[in-house]
């Protein structure tokens, strides 16, 4: 794949991020996640440079803002919206200690700058080069500096979304980018493959759980404010007609109108 179908990907990401950002923050697991993430991280100096790739609306920025109040901060996004919505969630919360840039983290702009830690929140698997990206970025940490980031694993989502992604394209022939299709890091073999790629310390592998139960129409709603929404925007004048065939199709499977609403995951913490 080439240089202009990566950018390609990579506009459609930008659009699907710029449209949902006002009702990301209503997916709740990202700000579970965010939190478990940074209780993890231990520490001590005082004059810390830290930076979130992939930040979006900066829940894992706004936690270590709070955790780490002398640290530095950098949030980068190619999202400008994504960004706006960090930006006066961080304003709101007295946080003064980052900064929010427009960036592609597969081209980005800190020159020499380095890193005790860097942060990436279910980024990862957007990045055409994701190979190229994670070892351009290991070498941005101080020695002894941690990468620390988030995949979902293979489970999550599950049933429901295999039953979305198959009828939406049996039905509509829409799929997602073939690039996006693999190599989630949804296992602990593959974060663990992947990983091999940089020398490293150690490898701590979590598996965390996030589960509770969710009106089927809610995670209607969590369809069209994450990255599946880049796909039902190719439905264009079929969108009615999917929503109330694959609703229909989820009513069959449920008791109650309710799904338990999976989004486990892997918090890996690699030491360089
Ligand atoms: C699922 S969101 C995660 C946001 C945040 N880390 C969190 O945990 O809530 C993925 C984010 O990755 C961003 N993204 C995707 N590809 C990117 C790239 N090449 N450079 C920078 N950001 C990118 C999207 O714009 C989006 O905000």
């Amino acid at each position: 794949m080439g240089n202009e179908e990566h950018q390609k990907i990579k506009d459609g990401i930008k659009s699907t991020f710029d449209n949902v950002a006002k009702s990301y923050d209503e997916n709740i697991q990202f700000i579970i996640s965010a939190q478990k993430m940074v209780e993890l991280i231990e520490l001590d100096s005082d004059e810390l440079h830290i930076l979130d790739l992939s930040t979006g609306t900066g829940n894992i920025a706004v936690e270590l803002g709070k955790k780490f109040p002398n640290a530095k901060i950098f949030g980068i996004d190619i999202s400008d919206e994504m960004l706006n919505i960090a930006r006066s969630k961080t304003k709101e919360q007295g946080i003064d200690n980052i900064t929010y840039h427009v960036q592609d983290v597969e081209n980005l702009a800190f020159g020499d700058m380095k890193f005790d830690l860097i942060t990436c929140g279910y980024g990862i698997f957007f990045y055409p080069n994701m190979d190229r990206f994670f070892c351009d970025v290991c070498a941005m940490l101080k020695e002894d500096g941690k990468f620390i980031f988030s995949t979902f694993s293979e489970d999550a989502f599950q049933p429901y979304s295999k039953i979305f992604l198959e009828m939406l394209e049996e039905n509509y022939g829409i799929k997602p980018p073939q690039r996006l299709e693999n190599r989630k890091l949804s296992t602990e073999d593959e974060i663990q493959e992947f990983s091999s790629q940089v020398t490293h310390k150690k490898l701590e592998v979590r598996e965390v759980e996030i589960k509770f139960p969710m009106q089927i129409q809610e995670w209607w709603k969590l369809l069209n404010s994450t990255g599946y929404q880049g796909l039902l925007s190719q439905l264009e004048s079929n969108y009615e007609k999917f929503e109330k065939e694959y609703i229909e199709h989820l009513k069959s499977l449920s008791k109650d109108d309710s799904i338990e609403f999976n989004a486990n995951s892997f918090i890996s913490v690699l030491h360089v």
